[in-house]
């Protein structure tokens, strides 16, 4: 199976980048102090599919948001990544498909989505270099 490097040293805390894994959309985002305390005063029990960021980053890393760019109801690419618009009421995402809103820690919080995006399996091998699969 192929795996895909990420070079994160360009990525400045509340941006992210496209990348492609496995020919899919793949999200790189760094999260600013606030949008790491707004996804951490999140109760697990308002969550539709309850996981901590810190369950969803790696240890001492939680500013690095790494996830599939493909919205789990029926496979859109969210907006948001990119840029600030069109994050949604949650901060995350949007799926301009049929509405569904993803939270700071890319997880469902609005719509038809059943599931958070998806964390791919991902190796930090430096500070600012990732590999992905
Ligand atoms: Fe994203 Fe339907 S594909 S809301």
């Amino acid at each position: 199976a192929s795996t895909t490097d990420v070079d994160l040293s360009s990525i400045e805390a509340g941006q992210g980048i496209t990348a492609v894994f496995r020919k899919q959309p793949l999200f790189v985002r760094k999260l600013t102090p606030k949008e790491i305390a707004e996804a951490d005063a999140v109760p697990l029990s308002e969550l539709r599919d309850p996981e901590t960021l810190e369950e969803r980053t790696k240890e001492g890393r939680k500013e690095w948001l790494i996830t599939m760019g493909v919205c789990t109801h029926l496979g859109c690419v969210p907006l948001g990544i990119t840029s600030e618009q069109n994050r949604g009421d949650y901060g995350g995402y949007f799926c301009p498909c049929h509405g569904s809103q993803y939270d700071t820690a890319a997880r469902i919080r609005k719509g038809p989505a059943p599931k958070n995006l998806v964390v791919p399996d991902y190796k930090f091998d430096t500070d600012t270099k990732i590999t992905v699969g």
